[in-house]
Order: C-alpha cells, then structure tokens, then sequence
C-alpha cells in the first residue's frame, strides 16, 4: 500500500485508511468464500451506513436465526477491515458491511445468490457529514477548512476514493450482482416503505407489527439511545463526538455556497448524467 497523506494510504485506486488492512487481505477478498445466505451492506461513507446496519440487523432479529453479537459493528463488521476474524468460523446467516467498490468486492458474489444493499446520499449532505466525522473522527484527518475538505472530497482524495466513481462502479455492476439500491433520502422520507422492500429484498415476511418495530427501532431518536447502535462503543481516543449527528436532509444549504453548490452540480450532470439517477436535495 503507498501512503498518501498521515491518515490514508492507497492501493488498487482505492483509498484506505492507515492501519485498518492490508494489500494481501484485501486481494484475498477476491477469492473470499460467500455463502448463499450472506448479506452485504455497501455503502459511500457517510450515506446512512449505521442507519442501514440496525435496519437490517432489526429485521434478521425479528426474522428469526441470527446469532447474537455485542453490537451492531460486531454484528455487521466491515469486510475490508482486518481485524484478526476468521469470517469462515463465523455461523450463517452472516452479515458484513462495506465501503469498497466492486473491484475489490470477492468474486463469488457474481454468483448472485447473497444479497448487496446498496445505500446512496446526496454528495452535498455527505460532504458536511464527512467534513464533521473528519473533526470527531482520529482515524480521519483533521480538515484544514470545509473548502479545504470540499476541494480534497471533489478530487477523491478522501477515504473510499471519489464519490462520483463508487456511484458509477456500483450503478453499472447492477446486472452482475444480486442487488437493492435505496437512497437515505428516500429513507428519511418514508421508513417503512424502505424497511418493507429490504424486507421483501432480504425474504423476510415480517408481520406488520413487526415492521413497525423494526422502525421504531431505527428512528433517529431511538437509535441515538441504543447503545449497540449509536458507536457510542467506539473508544473515545477515536471517536470524540457522535456518529449521530443530525440526522436529516438538506444541511448542505447551511454549508456551501452557491458556487460550491452549482460545482457540484456540474460535475453530477459530467459524471454522472447518463445514469439518470434522481437526487432529493432536501
Ligand atoms: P449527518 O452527519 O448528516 O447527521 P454513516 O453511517 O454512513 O457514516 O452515515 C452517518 C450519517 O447518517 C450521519 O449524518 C448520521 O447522523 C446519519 N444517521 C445515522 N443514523 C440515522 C438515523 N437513524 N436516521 C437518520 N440519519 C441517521
């Protein structure tokens, strides 16, 4: 791995944060064995990733057969994050979490049979999410400025790369994987609908009491106080402040200004125009 900055190093044209993994680990993902009964979660970070995890983790408990875990990070750890597991060892139905992109993702999930939920952001919300995770944050590094850190987001010189390029890989790998794509926005709009198609997605037949459990469960409010979902387990000497932030749509406005707004425009419509994706910007 080449380092880059104090925090972040890069391999494959992905950038990882220091100490987190390693190039043979990562590379041996590629041959990573999935089981049918596996289920991704993938994200960008900063796009609802923790908000995902209870959601899923709420409906596999409901649902029946999951094997218990300390919290949600235990229970759904990130793949690329070499931490001595032994995923092998690990009893079905197993759940991971992610950030990279589908190069790096393991092979055996072109088979199609475990299951990829994809969230996706609007990038001016993630920007401001991500310029407060960086000042929280140890394992990111501290931002100069909110330009400084919009200028180094827009050229991908964050962890996880370009937002603009992990939308693209993972829009265009649609056909090769077995895959639900969902939007934090549509999230924050609707709850329940979002938690009834992972529900249809994952094969789960939950009652409608128990949706509404799994909601209330996953509200902002709710999940604030649960202490195996908010990472207020994370030890303090890296995580200084809350992953719960805010929480809502649209915190951008009070952030950039119009020309870093219109930028973003701009290089959406460059980038990313001929996937047609549709954005909620608040
Ligand atoms: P803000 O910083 O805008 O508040 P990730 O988990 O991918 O790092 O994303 C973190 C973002 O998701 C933060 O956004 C956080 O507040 C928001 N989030 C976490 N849980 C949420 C929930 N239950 N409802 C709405 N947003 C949530």
């Amino acid at each position: 791995m080449e380092q880059i900055t104090d925090k972040l190093c890069r391999y494959k044209n992905y950038n990882f944060g220091i100490g987190f993994t390693t190039a043979d680990y990562i590379d041996s993902l590629q041959s990573f064995e999935v089981r049918d009964s596996d289920i991704f979660l993938v994200t960008y970070p900063k796009s609802g990733t923790i908000w995902t995890q209870q959601i899923i983790i709420s409906i596999c408990e409901l649902g029946g057969g999951l094997n218990e875990y300390p919290n949600n990070m235990e229970q759904m750890p990130w793949l690329e994050y070499k931490e001595g597991q032994d995923y092998a060892l690990r009893p079905s139905p197993r759940l991971f979490t992610s950030h990279l992109t589908p190069a790096l993702m393991p092979l055996g999930l072109k088979d199609k049979k475990a299951k990829i939920i994809y969230v996706m952001r609007n990038p001016k919300d993630i920007i401001v999410s991500y310029y407060y995770f960086s000042i929280v944050c140890s394992d990111l590094e501290t931002p100069k400025s909110f330009e400084h850190l919009y200028e180094e987001y827009l050229r991908g010189n964050v962890a996880a790369s370009s937002w603009f390029d992990h939308i693209r890989a993972w829009h265009s790998a649609k056909d090769q994987y077995n895959i639900l794509y969902l939007t934090y926005e549509d999230m924050i709009l609707d709850l329940k609908t979002a938690v009834t198609k992972i529900c249809t997605f994952l094969g789960k037949n939950l009652s409608e009491a128990a949706i509404q459990q799994v909601v209330e469960k996953s509200t902002f409010k709710n999940m604030k106080k649960d202490p195996t979902a908010n990472y207020e387990f994370l030890p303090e000497d890296e995580l200084k402040g809350d992953f719960m932030r805010k929480g809502n749509i649209g915190d951008w406005k009070n952030h950039l200004t119009a020309a870093q707004s219109e930028r973003v425009d701009q290089l959406l419509e460059e980038k990313l125009g001929d996937l047609s994706l549709k954005f909620i910007w608040e």
